[in-house]
């Protein structure tokens, strides 16, 4: 069966553009369509990359006051309206309240072994300087079911690789990010699978 999948993003948009070429490629075992983009940012890489593959995307920003539940409310009535059934969280850095009839089928990367560096304010480059500071030896990234708690759903995937001593933030951000391009397709072939 095709899958439909709803993007979100807050930042530059590679997995989404990751996730466009596979699912454009016969060869790339990849039996998905891009629905819909949502950023919560105006303004972001992501945007110029959906609207380069043609993808319909939409800004909802939060509003100043209003409730994650909300904000949530108005991201899936996009969602269901785009007939969405997966959704990816790619570099998206808002809080996301997710309604019953969506629990289970949202799916989150990450750029660390969770549950080590993750949870409020632990995200992109933050976490390598963290990983780093720690001196950790290896690192890597995980994709996991959301749940209401940040990075803490069930993991489907996990990829690592090595922490060099000479590393800085942005060679061990562009280590991971080899294993992420990898890690969230392969995760989504195995949680449609399941
Ligand atoms: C990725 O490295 C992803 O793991 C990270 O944001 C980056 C998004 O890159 N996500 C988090 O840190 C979530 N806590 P992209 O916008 O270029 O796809």
């Amino acid at each position: 069966m095709s899958h439909r999948l709803a993007v979100l993003v807050s930042g530059t948009g590679r997995h989404l553009e990751n996730l466009a070429t596979l699912s454009t490629d016969p060869a790339a075992d990849f039996d998905a369509e891009i629905g819909l983009v949502i950023s919560n940012r105006p303004g972001v890489g992501a945007l110029d990359r959906a609207a380069r593959f043609g993808l319909r995307a939409e800004v909802l920003q939060g509003v100043e006051g209003e409730s994650d539940e909300a904000y949530g409310r108005r991201v899936f009535d996009l969602i269901r309206a785009a007939d969405a059934d997966t959704v990816i969280l790619a570099g998206f850095l808002k809080k996301l309240w997710i309604p019953e009839d969506f629990a289970g089928r949202v799916i989150n990367i990450h750029p660390s072994l969770l549950p080590a560096f993750g949870g409020k304010g632990c995200y992109g480059a933050r976490v390598h300087r963290a990983v780093l500071a720690r001196g950790c030896q290896v690192t890597g990234c995980t994709v996991h079911l959301v749940d209401e708690v940040y990075d803490n759903g069930p993991i489907l995937l996990q990829r690592w690789c090595a922490v060099h001593p000479e590393d800085t933030p942005e060679a061990l951000a562009a280590r991971v990010f080899e294993e992420e391009l990898l890690a969230l397709p392969e995760a989504l072939r195995r949680f449609w699978r399941r």
